[in-house]
């Protein structure tokens, strides 16, 4: 007898339809997959030949061929084991065929039976809905997530056993848990533990209502991981799009392990050690890289000039296209990747240049400091500031700056953003395109003198005069101004002053 079971593949992030069909007919014992299986799902027949027996099931001893369509699309992980099982249970009449006509079936078995998550429930949830199934089955782990898409009935189950007696009719398990309240303020981090630092503090402000980029570069120890680790929590809580987009990303990658929606926007800060395709996505089975996870939120890069080269470089095409593309068996996956990039680094090796201790760093060592952080990346950076070390004064003081306050004015700021941006791609300054800056941001007669002086010093490239015009329209949002005036521009320039030193130095 025939049987059919539909499960789904992910691909890049998108869930494909595939069909598992079983085949029983008499022969000597055997149980074959076909259909470009990878070694997990090779690795099915002895998880399904357990499972089914420990579930109080009868295994045929007869010849069964499973074949996965369509036959062309490679299919990896342990996600179709329990389709496998299924159609093994109805081609052996063991199950009701009726109950599969509107069902997809997606999840792992255990030898004993048990139905395990697998990643991705969301996007396959949406697959389903998509392909025109009225239900999912999945693990009742992985149910809260899947859950998320409207118009489809989303069954989680703990074991085979469960779900044959859902199909046969039983009872479904009880609706998955509503959505967990969104946190959106972070683990309690707040700017009030921040002494000092006003320029830090304000370019912070500044990233958090526009969306820019931020360097910061400071000796150990004064607070630069502290001040990005309290960026996110400064952003406007995710919508409810950004945080399904965010969830399916996360699912497919499996670091979302607490099921429901995405609450907070993503922090990442993979170590300098990572891999380019660690970084941007990649693979021989293509997986989200660290800027995608990112995706929504802020990516950290601690130590900036401890990342290899070629990771570096990598970055260019995320931060300007807000997408990478991999390529991978004829095929194009997107993941996007809209990030805030914050990086942090040392002013040498050794941390101390240009501070009241001692640089012990030589002049090949600076030389070589200097060439990592300069080039490309670094001109896609719209705000560059010296963190430097707090004052005594200023440590044992209180801090004037709450991120309530800050949030608040950021709030305000994006409204007025997301006002004149209707109908364009972008959804805040920092996503403007050099072409979208310049139609949508009316600066003053003395504001734009300003600014072609300060070009024509020769210090700034064509794309950082862009960059600094989009800063500048953010500062005149958080003061709620409509034209760009003189002093936005000037204090535009004043937090890139790093590379305008920079470049002086290096001349
Ligand atoms: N401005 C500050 N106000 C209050 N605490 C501070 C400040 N700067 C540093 N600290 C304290 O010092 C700790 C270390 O700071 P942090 O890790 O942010 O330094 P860093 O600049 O990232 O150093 P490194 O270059 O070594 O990574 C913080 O957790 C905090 O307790
Ligand atoms: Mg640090």
């Amino acid at each position: 007898m025939l049987a059919r079971v539909a499960t789904f593949a992910i691909v890049g992030l998108d869930p494909r339809l595939v069909w598992v069909e079983v085949d029983i007919r008499p022969g000597l014992p055997s149980f074959r997959i076909v259909g470009l299986a990878g070694a997990a799902v090779r690795e099915a027949r002895e998880r399904v030949h357990a499972a089914v027996l420990n579930s109080g099931f009868e295994f045929p001893a007869r010849r069964i061929t499973a074949n996965l369509a369509p036959a062309n699309l490679p299919k990896v992980g342990p996600g179709f084991d329990a389709a496998l099982a299924v159609g093994l249970l109805v081609a052996s009449g063991q199950c009701p065929p009726e109950a599969l006509e509107q069902r997809a079936i997606f999840g792992e078995l255990s030898l004993s039976g048990e139905l395990r998550p697998c990643r991705g429930g969301l996007a396959v949830a949406e697959g389903a809905r998509r392909a025109g199934f009225g239900g999912l089955i999945v693990a009742r782990e992985r149910a809260g997530e899947a859950a998320l898409v409207a118009g489809i009935r989303v069954a989680g189950v703990p074991s085979l056993r469960a779900v044959a007696d859902l199909l046969a009719g039983g009872d479904p398990p009880p609706e998955p848990e509503p959505e967990p309240p969104v946190d959106a303020t972070g683990d309690g981090l707040d700017l009030a533990d921040v002494r000092g630092h006003e320029l830090p503090l304000r370019a912070l402000e500044i990233a958090a209502a526009g969306g820019h980029n931020l360097l910061m570069e400071g000796p150990p120890g004064s607070g630069k991981t502290m001040l990005a680790r309290r960026l996110p929590p400064l952003m406007p809580p995710l919508t409810r799009d950004e945080a399904i987009e965010v969830t399916r990303i996360h699912g497919v990658a499996g670091v979302h392990r607490r099921g429901g929606l995405v609450g907070a926007r993503p922090f990442r800060a993979p170590h300098h050690t990572i891999s380019a395709s660690g970084l941007v996505g990649g693979g021989q089975v293509p997986k989200p890289g660290e800027v995608s996870l990112a995706h929504h939120g802020v990516l950290f890069l601690d130590e900036l000039s401890e990342f290899p080269r070629a990771s570096l470089e990598a970055l260019r095409q995320p931060i300007e296209d807000g997408h990478v593309t991999v390529v991978r068996s004829q095929r194009a996956l997107l993941f996007p990747s809209r990030f805030t990039l914050v990086a942090a680094t040392n002013p040498c090796p050794c941390g101390f240049a240009g501070s009241e201790r001692v640089c012990h760093c030589g002049e090949l060592e600076l030389a070589r400091h200097r060439r990592r952080l300069s080039g490309p990346l670094l001109d896609r950076l719209d705000l560059l500031v010296s963190v430097t070390r707090p004052t005594a004064e200023e440590l044992q003081a209180v801090s004037r700056t709450t991120s309530d306050e800050v949030r608040g004015r950021v709030l305000e700021a994006r409204a007025r953003q997301r006002a004149r941006l209707a109908g364009t791609p972008a959804s805040c300054n920092g996503q403007m395109d050099g072409r979208l800056v310049r139609r949508l941001t009316t600066a003053s007669v003395r504001a734009e003198r300003a600014l072609g002086a300060a070009y024509e010093r020769g210090t700034l490239s064509a794309r950082a005069y862009d960059r600094i015009l989009r800063v500048a329209r953010t500062i005149a949002d958080l003061e709620e101004r409509e034209t760009v005036e003189l002093e936005h521009v000037m204090q535009a320039l004043a937090l890139r002053q790093h590379d305008e030193d920079d470049r002086a130095d290096a001349a």
